[in-house]
């Protein structure tokens, strides 16, 4: 199927946070939103929902956890008990409810920058302290640092906030390392709250490995939090399901109280639905063009802006961008936006590894893209010549 973004005239109708923070002559690549119509089932699924006047409450056996696991297993080879998952509100949600039943007041909580900004501020949230276990850079791309983290977890880490694919980096975790953070996890008994919400947007190049499948030791300490949110644009409409595959992890979220299940969108709950049944023509779709863009914004950079560190993602639509040869400072998205009218988001906001960085959206058109990178060059012209 053939997923082709909106054009600007339309995307500019759009009401929410990529298209209403900046005025219009500003191109918004940077809240992990993206350009493309709906998948026309969910499209269909709300719209009739709407002509019913579908709007109350949700069902107490809405369908929700047999879609999702029906998903997972036709596309990951992941087996999901429906009794194993429960729906909330949002990722953010889940991750805070999960970790308020895994901690104490105090206890740290480890994430590994460069990471989407508010795991900084879910952890204090939930009453956890944030301990920073950097990812490792080397030749062959980025690993979780294992002797890193057991130094935390023998330190009296209480939990981790795994983020598989990782945000900003769309790296999705090997199956080595995630079987040795569920052994670590199993030693110093910390529970491991895996993020999965760019799981489907994994490129055809790579694979991605669901947390709780790795080992038994997974099983009985991870919980999955995840979402359709990302890969089929849905974050508006709040829905998330929380995932576990043992009893001990079930009772933990049983546990939580039920207010934090009611509160998840009837609207959501639909589109989710559709999702996960019927939106995976669309999503692959989707892929071919994100995996079109990645390449793209490498030529383009070559060409324009050759000294920007790029490395292209093996999963979702966020490109994480080393600037810092440009001269442009420690955030050069404020350089960016004023100069070349092009939002980006900060990179020092992913941790102090992000100086210097800055993070780019192409869930766009490949024009949106051609015309924020030769922005973006344009700015450098002026900058060397002055
Ligand atoms: C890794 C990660 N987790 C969670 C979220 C937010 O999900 P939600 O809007 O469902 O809270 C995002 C959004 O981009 C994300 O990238």
């Amino acid at each position: 199927m053939d997923v082709t973004a909106d054009p600007l005239s339309l995307l500019r109708q759009r009401t929410s946070m990529k298209w209403r923070t900046y005025p219009d002559d500003v191109l918004p690549l940077f809240v992990a939103e993206m350009d493309f119509p709906l998948a026309e089932p969910i499209a269909d699924a709300l719209i009739a929902a709407v002509r019913r006047s579908d709007t109350g409450y949700i069902a107490p056996h809405n369908g929700l956890a047999e879609a999702f696991a029906s998903f997972a297993r036709g596309r990951w080879g992941w087996r999901v008990d429906p009794a194993h998952v429960a729906s909330t509100t949002d990722v953010s949600v889940a991750i805070v409810e999960t970790l308020r039943r895994a901690i104490a007041p105090g206890d740290p909580v480890v994430i590994n920058p460069p990471v989407y900004p508010p795991f900084f501020d879910l952890v204090p949230e939930a009453g956890g302290r944030v301990v920073e276990v950097p990812l490792l850079s080397g030749e062959a791309g980025w690993t979780l640092d294992l002797d890193g983290l057991e130094r935390a977890f023998a330190a009296g880490a209480r939990a981790f906030l795994l983020c598989n694919p990782h945000n900003p980096l769309g790296h999705p975790h090997g199956v080595e390392d995630l079987t040795a953070v569920a052994e670590l996890a199993a030693r110093y008994d910390v529970t491991v709250i895996s993020d999965e919400v760019h799981a489907p947007l994994t490129h055809a190049d790579a694979v991605f490995t669901p947390f709780l499948s790795v080992s038994p030791e997974a099983a009985e300490h991870g919980v999955c939090v995840t979402a359709a949110s990302k890969a089929w644009n849905l974050a508006g409409l709040k829905c998330a399901v929380m995932v576990t595959a043992s009893e001990r992890m079930r009772r933990l979220v049983a546990g939580m109280p039920p207010e934090v299940n009611w509160r998840t969108s009837q609207f959501g709950l639909i589109a989710s639905i559709a999702a996960y049944h019927d939106g995976e023509s669309w999503l692959d779709g989707l892929l071919t063009a994100l995996q079109a863009n990645r390449t793209l914004l490498a030529e383009l950079l070559d060409a324009q802006l050759p000294g920007v560190g790029y490395r292209q993602p093996h999963a979702s639509y966020l490109a994480w961008l080393d600037l810092s040869a440009l001269g442009w400072g420690d955030d050069p998205a404020a350089a960016a936006l004023e100069r070349a009218k092009v939002a980006l988001n900060p990179g020092p906001m992913f941790g102090a590894s992000g100086r210097g960085f800055a993070r780019l959206n192409f869930g766009c058109s490949p024009e949106v893209l051609a015309e924020a990178v030769s922005r973006l060059a344009a700015v450098q012209v002026l900058h060397e010549s002055g």
